[in-house]
């Protein structure tokens, strides 16, 4: 890449970058764009103006994953497409999502002014949702595209104000039928550019990560019901307590997890109690589990260990317990030939890189279900992440970009060498 043009992939990386963060800017210095919000449409709106910008052809697809199109010469050949999502956690990072997006912009970009019309069509996705930050869901804008999830088919499942899915779509412009069908069968391969999220690159002094394999994933509600009393007339002995079993059951996840060992990491990240009143025993009580290895088995097995366990120490209790799956993503390998292409570029562009695991969940594991998918990772800075203290030097940002950038190069303007 020769420096005018790595000049520009730079400039208008950054300048993307900068955009995307004041669209859900938040009082904590983070940033909060929730699937269907109006930071969340606001920052689809800023992405489709700027890849138009670019010369690329935009649409919304039924859900609200927003694409820019590079129109290849083949029109039969298959897509190559990168991307990532567009929606955060609460209060999260400028980074997580935003960074694989305004890359896959600015790489398309360049590309475009550098090589013109491509062999293959090009295309940058802003994926709806991924986090599952406001409803209990993950994935909604890949997990569409690969079929695993299904609008028609979605409960109607609610935020924390009561406002349904269903309602948000609407409300956000889509959900209609007669908007494009999100389901992809069109691709060649998925690329996805991200922040390591972790300390490892930063600690080893690398610049890329190659992501061999990204940990499967296993997520539920747990809803513990007991009965509400009076926190001064009722004898110990006679209580129904939520918050006392789920603090025993918390305990015993972050006990067994240890003894299990790594790679296996298991949170609550989330517990509503009620009536949180400091004179009241707590009647109910709902709280997250977050389970991740990169074995299934392993995954599995310790899954549901604690999930019978939780069930013991209720039923001891007196506790009614409701336990409810929202997220099973198998551990998922990228394909071996794209990591491998990647690892060359990497090597040729003398950026020191090494091979990893992912123990963040990734877009690319549902792509991967679809067609040849790959993911690089630049280092976080501390490896903080899910935070306003979420950084990374924008040189090192740029690194990905113009690793993505040949990447994406190679798979549309050269057809890649027969296997
Ligand atoms: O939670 C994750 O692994 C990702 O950041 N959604
Ligand atoms: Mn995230
Ligand atoms: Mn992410």
């Amino acid at each position: 890449m020769n420096l005018m043009s790595a000049n520009g992939l730079a400039l208008q990386l950054t300048a993307l970058l900068e955009g995307l963060s004041k669209r859900g800017a938040d009082a904590e210095g983070g940033v909060t764009r929730l699937l269907y919000d109006r930071a969340w449409l606001e920052a689809q709106h800023y992405l489709a103006e700027r890849m138009k910008e670019a010369g690329l052809d935009i649409r919304y697809d039924r859900v609200g994953n927003l694409y820019g199109r590079l129109q290849g010469s083949d029109s039969d050949a298959p897509v190559v497409l990168t991307g990532s999502h567009v929606d955060t956690v609460r209060s999260g990072g400028y980074y997580d999502g935003a960074y694989g997006i305004a890359a896959g912009i600015a790489a398309i970009s360049h590309l475009r002014e550098t090589y013109g019309t491509p062999l293959r069509t090009l295309e940058v996705v802003s994926l709806c949702e991924e986090e599952g930050s406001r409803f209990p869901i993950t994935y909604w804008g890949s997990g569409h595209i690969a079929g695993k999830h299904d609008i028609n088919l979605a409960p109607d499942i609610l935020d924390e104000e009561g406002i349904s899915l269903h309602a948000a779509m609407s409300l956000a412009g889509f959900g209609r039928s007669e908007q494009p069908d999100p389901r992809r069968a069109d691709l060649a391969a998925y690329v996805e550019v991200h922040i390591e999220q972790g300390i490892l690159l930063e600690k080893l002094g690398q610049r890329v990560g190659l992501v061999d394999t990204i940990v499967g994933q296993r997520r539920y509600s747990v809803h513990l019901s007991g009965v509400t009393n009076h926190a001064g007339t009722t004898p110990m002995l006679m209580r129904l307590d939520a918050l006392a079993g789920a603090a025993e059951m918390l305990g015993l996840l972050e006990t067994e997890a240890m003894v299990e060992g790594e790679p296996l990491v298991a949170t609550v990240g989330k517990l509503e109690t009620a009536p949180n009143t400091p004179n009241v025993i707590p009647g109910t009580v709902k709280f997250t589990v977050d389970i991740r290895h990169d074995q299934e088995k392993s995954l599995t097995d310790f899954s549901e260990r604690m999930l019978t366990r939780f069930g013991q120490i209720a039923a001891r209790r007196g506790l009614e317990i409701e336990i409810t799956s929202w997220l099973s993503a198998p551990p998922t390998p990228m394909d071996p030939s794209l990591m491998n292409r990647l690892q060359t570029i990497c090597n040729n562009l003398s950026l020191p890189s090494r091979r990893m695991v992912s123990g963040a969940g990734h877009d690319a594991q549902l792509f991967a279900q679809l067609c040849p998918s790959a993911m690089l990772f630049v280092p976080s800075r501390g490896g903080i992440s899910h935070s306003p203290e979420e950084y990374t030097p924008d040189d090192e940002l740029i690194d990905g970009a113009a690793v993505l950038a040949e990447l994406l190069r190679q798979l549309a303007y050269d057809l890649p060498e027969k296997e």
